[in-house]
């Protein structure tokens, strides 16, 4: 039907309003680049734009749409396209943050309710989810995505993919996703954005690939590709990577958008100039242009000079209009606006309640000497200090676009909320985010000043936060980055707390009163000082709009720690890349001398807390792995059991964990993989025997030739808390 009804619109559109579908345009309010639209009404009535992004609401999508259809021969509507990351209006955790849930239900639902509220203001097409695998905490955007773990990004992937597309796409309250950024985006050298990724084809399909794979088995509806050169040649123009592996290989079927001005960018890249590009990208599989016009600008001469064919035009024309038909917007452009839904969903109590959860969940606690950590409810002294504690603005982290941080929660209310009149609280600021002005002026966004030097000297604030602090019996240190310190551009060389905050840090240790800090973060920081010195440390990432109620509820015990880490924190930005799923290496370290082998000679290799760790305010014993066989052939399925143990006072979920090493393959293969994962709750003193059916299916990986299959050999089985606290076995699997 679809065909049909798109090939009779194609038989008899022209030739420029076949171009003009393949232009999307900003409408000024998501600028990441120094380029954006001019004459947006005019280019609409000529039925020279496919898309608009960066506007919403009921009445003004209303309108732009209805310019589009009164001027279309074939009334083909716009798609309506936005940067909903992690919630629309209510916030949820940055990305990063909703990973270390290790809950698919919760990050689904974190998507469903997006697409909720961005399609109560009209919007149909979200550019998330993010699963760019990240190895490097330099880089900014790994606050965007989840972690570094192939197989598990492709869970996360197709939890949100299917939470944004919902039953189907044609519902009211459905939008389409966006894959981004494809590829390798995350594998930027030096964590330096927007920089060169470069690695083996093994590489990239073995560790890279899988949660883009993961999301087009979910059925996502478009990919975008990324700013940077894959194999050499730029995402944008690349026809290995948008169409023989994406389209070809993997059989994905809907379109692909480019990155803002992503492809005039390819001029830089070097690879001639806007025209030649531009019938490059066409060709490679890229069928829609975001903001920088290369597409309307030249393919029509393009053609002309027979650069490029109808057929490729027609292609790219075409698959524009299916999204639009699996959006259900050519049966009703309007579909989606309702101001009675606009009034209602966004912001709703019901969403900021499950986005409080979601925020609850997602907290690491990376630290809790002496169960410092939950806090006395009543009759304690806090002093709650630091520049992120009486702070509405950074909590609700990168991308959030509609968001209002106005309504969001800080720590120091979510705290008085929780302790009511029956605890002396004292606040103190203490500190500035950062004093350094070099980087303060480079946070900065379009003129717009993101962190600001308080008016009081920062040996008045400090002094400040000391007498809190000594009045006080238990002090509660609210530091890390400010929103703007990840996300897009958002790289750093030193991923340390900014100085200024580590000096209050440093005064208020030297009292050796109890010191907790509750860490906001994009991304892994170096915190050895902070480990080494601190009595608790509470990872809450940038928890969104309801971050000071979830902080509230975590710290005096409401609800207790179950995030683990989906990223390697390093102790030294010298280990970076560290990632628990490396390779052997010929000469590796274990214990004793360490000449001749793959170590530092000032650091340990080990990070300072692993992927998959994580506390909670009880405690998980894990003893007796038992193997239902040592011995397997062919198609068999192996149970793996752990008996696991609440031997704690609390009530708490723990993330179990299931690890497979492959030592002996045709090629080197990492020491250990992410293979399943169950998330459990107990009950103090409740025992549960846990199990991971085992099949060959995920004894796969890519060799030499990227042919997809498993080797018989032997296989080391690891159940446990973390990457690095695992119990083991070791089986051997006949073909
Ligand atoms: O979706 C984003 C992308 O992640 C980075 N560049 C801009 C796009 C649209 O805002």
């Amino acid at each position: 039907k679809m065909n049909a009804f798109i090939g009779d619109i194609m038989k008899k559109m022209t030739l420029d309003e076949k171009i003009g579908q393949l232009n999307l345009i900003t409408s000024g309010m998501a600028i990441t680049g120094t380029v954006t639209n001019n004459g947006v009404e005019a280019n609409l009535k000529k039925g020279a734009i496919g898309g608009i992004f960066g506007l919403y609401g009921t009445q003004q999508v209303r309108e732009m749409q209805e310019l589009a259809i009164k001027n279309s021969r074939f009334k083909i509507p716009l798609i309506f396209g936005l940067d909903v990351i992690h919630g629309h209006r209510t916030i949820f955790p940055i990305p990063l943050g909703i990973s270390t849930t290790w809950d698919m239900g919760l990050i689904e639902q974190s998507a469903r309710i997006a697409a909720r509220e961005a399609t109560a203001e009209g919007l149909n097409w979200v550019f998330s989810p993010m699963v760019d695998i990240a190895r490097d905490a330099r880089w900014g955007r790994i606050s965007e995505g989840s972690g570094e773990d192939p197989w598990y990004g492709g869970q996360v992937a197709q939890a949100m993919v299917k939470g944004y597309q919902g039953k189907s796409m044609t519902d009211a309250d459905a939008v389409m996703a966006c894959v981004k950024h494809f590829a390798l985006y995350g594998a930027a050298e030096a964590g330096r954005e927007y920089n060169t990724a470069d690695m083996s084809k093994v590489a990239m399909y073995n560790y890279y690939m899988p949660p883009y794979k993961a999301a087009v088995d979910a059925g996502a509806g478009s990919f975008m590709s990324s700013f940077n050169v894959v194999d050499g040649v730029p995402a944008t123009v690349n026809r290995w990577l948008l169409t023989d592996l994406l389209r070809k290989q993997w059989g994905f079927k809907g379109f692909v958008v480019s990155d803002y001005t992503a492809l005039n960018e390819v001029t830089n890249h070097g690879l001639g100039d806007l025209q030649t590009v531009s019938a490059l990208a066409l060709k490679a599989g890229l069928d829609m242009d975001m903001v920088g016009e290369g597409f309307l600008s030249t393919l029509k001469k393009s053609l002309q000079e027979k650069k490029i064919t109808q057929a490729e035009i027609d292609l790219a024309c075409r698959r524009v209009l299916e999204a639009k038909y699996k959006l259900g917007l050519f049966a009703n452009p309007y579909k989606s606006l309702d101001p009675a839904r606009e009034k209602s969903e966004p912001m709703s109590e019901a969403n900021r309640k499950a986005a409080r959860t979601t925020a609850e969940h997602s907290f690491v606690l990376l630290k809790n000497d002496n169960q410092v950590l939950p806090l006395k409810k009543a009759n304690s002294k806090i002093a709650v200090v630091g520049p992120l504690a009486d702070n509405k603005r950074d909590m609700l982290g990168t991308w959030v676009i509609a968001g209002e941080w106005e309504k969001s929660v800080s720590v120091l209310e979510g705290i008085k909320n929780v302790v009511g009149n029956s605890s002396q609280i004292t606040y103190a600021k203490g500190a500035n985010i950062t004093e350094d002005t070099a980087f303060m002026a480079r946070l900065n966004f379009f003129g717009q000043q993101m962190v600001s030097i308080d008016k009081r000297s920062s040996d008045d604030l400090l002094e400040e936060a000391v007498k809190a602090a000594k009045k006080s019996d238990v002090i509660v240190a609210v530091v890390g980055e400010s929103q703007s310190m990840s996300g897009e551009s958002s790289s750093r060389a030193d991923i340390s707390i900014p100085e200024s905050q580590q000096r209050m840090l440093k005064e208020l240790a030297k009292l050796g009163k109890p010191l907790v800090i509750v860490l906001f973060n994009g991304r892994p920081l170096t915190l050895t000082w902070e480990n080494e010195h601190a009595s608790a440390i509470l990872d809450v990432w940038a928890p969104g709009t309801e971050a000071g109620n979830a902080v509230g509820e975590v710290l005096f015990g409401n609800y207790n720690p179950s995030g683990k880490l989906t990223t390697t924190f390093p102790r030294s930005v010298g280990q970076i890349p560290l990632y628990y799923n490396h390779l052997n290496t010929g000469r590796p370290y274990t214990d004793g001398p360490a000449k001749f082998k793959s170590v530092y000679l000032d650091i340990s290799n080990d990070p300072l807390y692993p992927f998959g760790y994580g506390l909670s305010y009880t405690k998980f014993s894990y003893t007796n792995l038992r193997l239902s066989k040592t011995k397997l052939k062919g198609n068999e399925t192996l149970q793996a059991t752990v008996t696991v143990t609440n031997t704690g006072g609390y009530a708490g979920e723990e993330v179990v964990q299931l690890y497979i090493g492959d030592p002996a393959a045709s090629i080197a293969r990492p020491v250990k993989e992410l293979k399943g994962f169950q998330k459990l709750n107990f009950q103090p003193g409740e025992r549960k025997d846990v199990t991971f059916n085992i099949t060959p299916a995920q004894l796969k990986f890519y060799n030499s030739q990227l042919k997809y299959d498993w080797e018989a050999g032997d296989f080391i089985i690891q159940v446990g808390t973390s990457s690095s606290d695992v119990k083991t076995g070791r089986v051997n699997w006949a073909k």
